[in-house]
């Protein structure tokens, strides 16, 4: 046993390698489409990525170069400066005798020309460092439209696992795996992704944001102050990068499919997608314990028509967390726990600008979460959240199932501030269960009040945990109660605020 699991632990860092290399060189290879990057062996893989076809006729690979450029144009990315990850020191590659790898044996199977990272020169034997292999392998397949690349199944069984000493970090990495500018491509398996981040959470618990919602939550008896762990540093007796990464990111991509795998112990957000189009997410896992410091579940950012269902996820921040430039996001039938619940936001942080729209959440279980569905927001930011329906929503001893929370601050205190994002069209019905805490925690923005804002079919009983509890809490929120609910929650305001100043166009989305 013990031999097996050294031998995973330096295949997993060599396969940590690889995904590094892979996603520099899936930046120069994103002109070409239609490759395939699949298992050669079925049903096992833990992260075996195919590419799907995409065809579009008469376009040839530079004016697809082109034309991606202008889809990243439209939607408005933010192209952030540390896109490109500063490259963790490899091992030293160890050359195998002096071979050079192998000419490529792709074949033309049909269409697509077939690229397996055996024929050139790649062992898998867990010792050998095979990043050249897949480097060359991928180039090569770069270089063929609807080309396939192979990974046999010795590299991808069982579970990728991501170093924990500081050395292999360098200075730090904002993302492990990270694809980039990609059209159709497909993660799937049943194998384990495992970010082995308790090393990173002990190593710096004083930086870490707090999730404003701890605020409200007022235990009845004062324990004695817990300090968190000193930390101790990895294993090699060093401390990690300040920057903690995400497991495993999506940037710039159209139709995006995530499945099957299961993602845990990130050092922080387990899946994130950022800039991308056609998301699809399903039958996946995401598990991390629920103390674990901003350990997000699934993050989308700027991105547009995200579809997530049937999927557990366990972590220790948001399950799944919707920022800004978000729209036409679906999540349903998702199991949420432990964690903080299902959040759009924070948005609005230094009085920026944030517009998300149209999101639906519906037929998902809650247990044990310090949040159920929540909006956050920070003053002085503006644009909009537009058209928000929460449905269906079991809750099983969730703190604060319905928060509403437009003064987020992350730190003890922040400064008042006037502008808000402004939020309108939130609808939430059948919102049912227990909590441990308050019901219903509607805070919005004196400037800008929370406006259409309708909740029926609300049933949400108490049960007194070690918390003290409290009842609904409303402040600037209009809109109807369309059925009675339990409790009663009568500190909505019906209609619309007397006052409402509208934003100015400048501020809208
Ligand atoms: C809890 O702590 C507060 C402040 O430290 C103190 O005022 C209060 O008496 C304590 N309550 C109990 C039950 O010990
Ligand atoms: C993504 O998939 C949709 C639906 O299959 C398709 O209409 C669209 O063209 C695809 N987008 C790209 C960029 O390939
Ligand atoms: C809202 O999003 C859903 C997907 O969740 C989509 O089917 C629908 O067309 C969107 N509505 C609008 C008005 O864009
Ligand atoms: C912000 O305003 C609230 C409510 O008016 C007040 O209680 C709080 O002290 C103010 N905070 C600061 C930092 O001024």
């Amino acid at each position: 046993m013990k031999g097996s699991t050294s031998l995973i632990r330096s295949l997993a860092f060599m396969l940590f390698v690889a995904f590094l290399v892979w996603s520099s060189a899936f930046e120069t290879c994103n002109a070409r489409r239609g490759r395939h990057w699949r298992h050669s062996s079925r049903g096992t893989s833990a992260a075996a990525a195919a590419a799907s076809m995409w065809k579009k006729k008469g376009s040839s690979s530079s004016s697809h170069r082109s034309s991606h450029k202008n889809h990243n144009g439209g939607s408005k990315p933010k192209p952030p400066s540390y896109h490109k990850p500063t490259p963790v020191s490899p091992p030293p590659y160890k050359p195998k005798g002096d071979v050079p790898p192998p000419p490529p044996k792709g074949y033309n199977g049909g269409h697509s020309a077939v690229f397996n990272v055996l024929d050139y020169g790649a062992k898998g034997d867990g010792m050998t460092d095979d990043t050249r292999a897949f480097e060359a392998a991928w180039t090569g397949a770069c270089k063929v439209e609807a080309s396939t690349m192979i990974v046999p199944a010795k590299y991808l069984d069982g579970k990728i696992i991501a170093p924990t000493s500081y050395k292999d970090w360098g200075k730090g990495l904002l993302w492990w795996m990270d694809f980039t500018k990609l059209i159709g491509i497909t993660v799937q398996g049943k194998g384990i992704i495992d970010g082995r981040g308790s090393v990173w959470w002990q190593d710096y618990p004083y930086d870490d944001p707090i999730d404003d919602e701890t605020k409200l939550i007022v235990p009845i008896y004062n324990t004695t102050q817990k300090h968190p762990p000193i930390p101790i540093g990895s294993e090699l007796g060093g401390k990690m990068p300040g920057i903690k990464p995400t497991a495993l990111r999506f940037y710039g991509s159209f139709n995006v499919t995530v499945t099957g795998i299961t993602i845990q112990n990130s050092p922080q957000c387990h899946l994130k997608f950022d800039n991308c189009i056609g998301v699809v997410v399903h039958d996946m896992s995401v598990s991390s314990p629920g103390d674990s410091p901003n350990t997000d579940g699934i993050h989308l950012q700027n991105s547009k028509d995200v579809l997530i269902h049937s999927s557990t996820l366990a972590c220790g921040d948001d399950c799944v967390s919707i920022q800004t430039g978000c729209s036409n996001v679906y999540v349903h039938n998702v199991n949420c726990g432990p964690g903080h619940g299902i959040s759009i936001g924070s948005l609005g942080r230094d009085n920026s600008k944030a517009c998300v729209s149209n999101i639906t959440v519906r037929d998902v279980m809650m247990h044990n979460t310090m949040n159920g569905v929540r909006i956050k927001t920070w003053q002085g930011g503006s644009g909009s959240v537009q058209g928000v329906l929460f449905s269906n929503i079991q809750v099983s001893e969730v703190k604060l199932p319905i928060v509403i929370d437009q003064f987020y601050c992350d730190k003890m205190k922040c400064k008042n501030q006037t502008s808000a994002v402004a939020l309108s069209g939130i609808t939430y019905e059948k919102i049912r269960g227990t909590y441990t805490v308050k019901p219903v925690h509607l805070a919005c923005s004196d400037n800008l009040p929370c406006v259409d804002v309708t909740l029926s079919s609300i049933e949400l009983k108490p049960i007194q945990e070690q918390y003290h509890m409290y009842e609904p809490f409303c402040w600037q929120t209009f809109g109807e109660l369309t059925t009675p609910t339990v409790p009663p929650i009568a500190c909505l305001q019906v209609g619309k605020p007397s006052n409402n100043r509208p934003q100015s166009d400048h501020d809208a989305c």
